[in-house]
């Protein structure tokens, strides 16, 4: 397994938002997490990245325990995480914001490669390179959040709602790439609200509410499954 997470405890302070969560995702795998809001979906994937310490429990990362370890040592193991709040660089350009990703890359040809690679993926990008980060649309920074991760190289993508506030096409768009991401060999544990796009694109999916994980399997599966399709697909 690339990532393993065994009896996961965190939260915030003395508020517990997770409890006893057991999850894995193997290498190359698309896997989805999904639960309602509030469920701690982002508090997992910030516990994972090193941005929350955990409270109880393991996590592994290729066979080493990253639980606790900081949020920029995590990264240089591997683990890029794309998060709801895009931390862009406002008064940088679109193609300087996307050379920050690039940090843990100390090779200047695959740096080359990951940049042509987002351009491929989001040509809008390309045509607004030079323009400051500031002035993207909502869309375009969601693009912008996950070229920075692609630009890191990562092994693991861990992706926060990233269709959150786009529009149906767009919202195709970032799944499109999600998938091309993917099938490059980019493992991807995939935060998201639209429950029928997800278990579509997904592998396999955990559902998790009030912070425990109450369902898990593979994703057509769950499509089918009859808690799955009342709460979350509405039929
Ligand atoms: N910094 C924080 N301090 C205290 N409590 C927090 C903090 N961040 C989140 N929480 C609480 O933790 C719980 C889980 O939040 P989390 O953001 O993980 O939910 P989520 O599943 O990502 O929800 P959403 O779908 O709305 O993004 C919520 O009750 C939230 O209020
Ligand atoms: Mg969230």
């Amino acid at each position: 397994m690339l990532l393993e997470i065994k009896s996961l405890d965190s939260g915030y302070g003395f508020l517990q938002v997770l409890w006893d969560i057991s999850l894995s995702v193997d290498e190359g795998e698309f896997v989805a997490l999904i639960g309602p809001n509030g469920a701690g979906k982002s508090t997992t994937l910030k516990t994972i990245s090193g941005l929350l310490p955990p409270q109880g429990g393991e996590i592994l990362f290729a066979g080493d325990s990253i639980g606790g370890m900081e949020g920029h040592l995590v990264c240089r193991k591997g683990v890029a995480f794309i998060s709801e709040e895009l931390n862009l660089f406002v008064n940088m350009t679109v193609k300087e914001n996307l050379e920050m990703g690039a940090f843990t890359v100390e090779d200047s040809a695959k740096q080359k490669e990951n940049l042509e690679f987002v351009y491929e993926l989001f040509p809008r990008l390309y045509e607004r390179e030079n323009q400051y980060a500031g002035t993207l649309s909502g869309g375009e920074r969601k693009m912008m959040a996950i070229g920075r991760g692609i630009m890191s190289s990562p092994r693991l993508m861990l992706v926060d709602e990233p269709s959150l506030g786009l529009a149906p096409m767009l919202t195709n768009e970032v799944f499109k790439s999600l998938r091309t991401l993917n099938k490059r060999g980019t493992t991807i544990l995939l935060v998201e609200q639209n429950v029928g796009k997800t278990l579509k694109t997904s592998s396999r999916a955990y559902i998790l509410e009030k912070g425990k994980i109450v369902l898990d399997g593979k994703s057509a599966d769950l499509a089918n499954d009859d808690h799955v399709r009342k709460i979350y697909l509405g039929h």
